[in-house]
């Protein structure tokens, strides 16, 4: 059905071009029929690529090109840019009309910035901190495409003059490893897996929500379950973390799942942000399957009144 729809649609292209007399590709003898294919493939995407303009503030989970036209002085801007949880986010400057030498910028941010905050935290973020940030202005002509490590990024940008515009093109790639992840949505489900890698990824979700870890396992399948002295020790683990900005080595722990867990596998948390968290010490393949839905207001309610149990609502 798709398939048939895509050949008459590159037969409607080709038409298209040859109405227009542009024979190029049919004229020519050494154009191959995949050349042709691919070229009028570039052409469809074209076509269908979605297009809109960027505000100063602003937030994408689509692909597409965005322009961005100041109107008048626009000097804190940000465009914040998400995709599923597999995928990684590439950003193509297409045109840019601006200032640099006036003190324009636009900066490509590897993952999220918000209060302050930085989403991987600087711990967890494979690359140092000074490599996630890609001015255009520095580096612009070198690197025309940006891409993300993980599915969220950010676009800061700043323009002085009425006029000036920058068209961006973004895409999402599959990611077959994801490690760092912000929730695009307040319900779902997630398996995280860390293949025999020493690192630890986090999986962040900005909402009060009800989570359920179904199953975690940390690699040892044969060793015996015995009771170790706490999970850190063990050098495998998953961290339950809540709090209320992004970075998440400023949250505070709620619980800590290893080989000698015990406690519930189900809570409820009123944070605004809550990150599941997986150290792992790349001896084993660790994996931990969770569900999370949004805490109702009467859920909200209880919680805030019972605050002994949760820190969320304590300032
Ligand atoms: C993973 O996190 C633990 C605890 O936060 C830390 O001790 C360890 O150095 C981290 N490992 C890597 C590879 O960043």
């Amino acid at each position: 059905m798709e398939r048939t729809f895509r050949q008459q649609l590159f037969f409607l292209l080709l038409c298209l071009s040859v109405l227009k007399g542009d024979l190029r590709y049919v004229q020519s003898n050494d154009i191959s029929k995949d050349e042709l294919y691919s070229e009028l493939r570039r052409e469809t995407a074209d076509v269908f690529m979605f297009r809109r303009p960027l505000r100063c503030v602003d937030m994408v989970a689509v692909e597409g090109q965005f322009t961005f036209t100041a109107e008048s002085p626009q000097l804190s801007c940000a465009a914040f840019f998400m995709a599923e949880p597999n995928e990684v986010i590439s950003v193509e400057y297409d045109r840019v009309d601006i200032d640099c030498s006036g003190g324009d910028f636009i900066t490509v941010f590897d993952g999220w910035v918000m209060k302050g905050e930085k989403f991987p935290s600087s711990q967890d973020h494979p690359l140092p901190l000074y490599e996630r940030y890609v001015d255009y202005c520095d580096s612009g002509s070198v690197r025309n495409n940006v891409r993300s490590s993980q599915n969220v990024a950010v676009v800061f940008f700043r323009i002085h003059s009425a006029g000036s515009s920058f068209t961006l093109t973004v895409k999402k790639h599959i990611n077959p490893f994801p490690c760092n992840v912000i929730s695009q949505s307040p319900e779902g489900s997630y398996t995280m897996v860390i293949p025999q890698q020493h690192r630890n990824c986090s999986f962040s979700i900005i909402y009060p929500v009800a989570i359920d870890i179904s199953e975690f396992s940390l690699g040892r399948r044969n060793f015996p379950k015995r009771s170790l002295p706490g999970c850190v020790e063990s050098g495998d683990y998953v961290q339950l973390l809540g709090g209320n900005g992004i970075d998440t080595s400023k949250l505070l722990p709620i619980t800590d799942l290893c080989i000698s867990f015990t406690g519930p596998t189900h809570m409820k948390i009123g944070c605004e942000n809550t990150v599941v968290r997986m150290v792992s010490s790349g001896n084993f393949v660790s994996r931990v399957s969770f569900s999370y839905r949004l805490l109702n207001n009467q859920e909200l309610q209880t919680i805030k009144l019972n605050n002994v149990e949760d820190f969320c609502f304590n300032n």
